[in-house]
């Protein structure tokens, strides 16, 4: 795992650097950055509760009975699949307090989580016409989660469709963390061509690394009007994979700041404000992997060590301490890693 982190690291010191944004918007518009209320925060609160909720055993959510589950009052979750363990978790319900139907990807392991950071080879593929309808080839993606997403994406539409009817809903609702925020920015624009018109398609993720190239995002944002995604500090997963591999981000940043209150930075990836991500966290040595489970708004932190009441059984209960400690410890080797070549990269600068 050490030497493709480190190359990445060090192509990425030299490339992110040389080759600067292509900007999908004028520089002009970047500059507008725009503090957040604390009222204005808190309205994300559902949001990171839902995604934190993915962490959860299928039954927990089956049963709507987690940590902060009781606070997304009348949720009636319909459909559950993946195991949360070889493969992803995702629920579907219905949100009455906001007459929406409700999409929630799970996140991933730590393992397809380091392979993201140290794949040097990550392909980018179209988009099928299946679920994206439409779409031309030059539009592409991230190939692995292309096939994660092709793996829940029927079933989740088909729920969508049924429940949207049976509830006379028009609004679907996307959320995910993480590899799970990808997801759900697929399945956002994959409903968005497959379900009429006056349906609203919204997404909220959580640390989500880029997706797709610049084809790729110029129609997710026309398309997709009403997305945030959610950064904390210095998290590592949304600058990952690298720019210089083709990837931007889409629109909607929201960026919490080390003090903790937040702004929105327009543009895709606004490397014209010091308060935004792309500059905060200019190469990986400024990163930290610990920021990407949070604090995200409503005081939520996301990952699999926050859903607490997951296992009733005080062995598993064990169980869950050792996997918090291998986090851990994955944590704060890959923050040495970066540390090392925080060494190399002040060498160049
Ligand atoms: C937090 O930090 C930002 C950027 O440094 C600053 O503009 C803002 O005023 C600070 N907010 C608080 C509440 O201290």
């Amino acid at each position: 795992m050490l030497f493709p982190l480190l190359s990445l690291a060090l192509a990425s010191a030299f490339a992110q650097q040389a080759q600067g944004a292509i900007s999908l918007v004028p520089r002009n518009e970047l500059n507008v950055v725009t503090p957040l209320s604390q009222a204005q925060a808190s309205t994300y609160m559902p949001f990171s509760l839902f995604a934190q909720a993915s962490y959860c055993q299928p039954k927990q959510i089956e049963q709507w009975n987690c940590p902060g589950c009781e606070q997304l009052t009348g949720f009636k979750p319909t459909l559950t699949g993946g195991d949360g363990g070889r493969t992803r978790f995702h629920y579907v319900g219905f949100w009455p307090k906001e007459k929406a139907v409700v999409v929630v990807h799970q996140g991933t392991n730590p393992k397809s989580l380091k392979s993201i950071f140290t794949d040097l080879h990550v392909t980018k593929t179209r988009l099928d016409s299946e679920h994206f309808p439409g779409v031309d080839s030059k539009v592409q993606v991230h190939s692995g989660f292309a096939a994660a997403h092709a793996q829940s994406a029927p079933e989740i539409l088909a729920e969508a469709r049924r429940l949207l009817a049976q509830q006379k809903s028009r609004r679907v609702i996307l959320v995910g963390h993480s590899l799970g925020g990808a997801l759900a920015a697929l399945d956002a624009l994959s409903l968005r061509l497959n379900l009429p018109k006056h349906v609203d398609v919204q997404a909220v993720t959580y640390g989500m690394p880029r997706l797709g190239n610049h084809e790729f995002v110029k129609l997710f944002d026309e398309k997709i009007p009403d997305f945030k995604r959610i950064i904390h500090q210095r998290d590592l997963v949304p600058i990952m994979p690298p720019r210089f591999m083709g990837f931007v981000h889409t629109k909607g940043e929201i960026h919490i700041l080390e003090n903790g209150s937040s702004v929105a930075c327009p543009g895709n990836d606004n490397d014209q404000d010091e308060r935004c991500q792309a500059t905060t966290v200019r190469t990986i040595f400024r990163a930290r992997l610990s920021d990407h489970s949070g604090v995200y708004p409503g005081n939520v932190r996301i990952g699999r060590p926050f859903c607490r009441n997951a296992h009733p059984a005080w062995s598993s209960g064990i169980a869950r301490a050792g996997r918090a400690a291998v986090q851990m410890m994955m944590d704060s080797f890959i923050n040495r890693v970066m540390n090392i070549g925080s060494l190399f990269s002040s060498a160049f600068r």
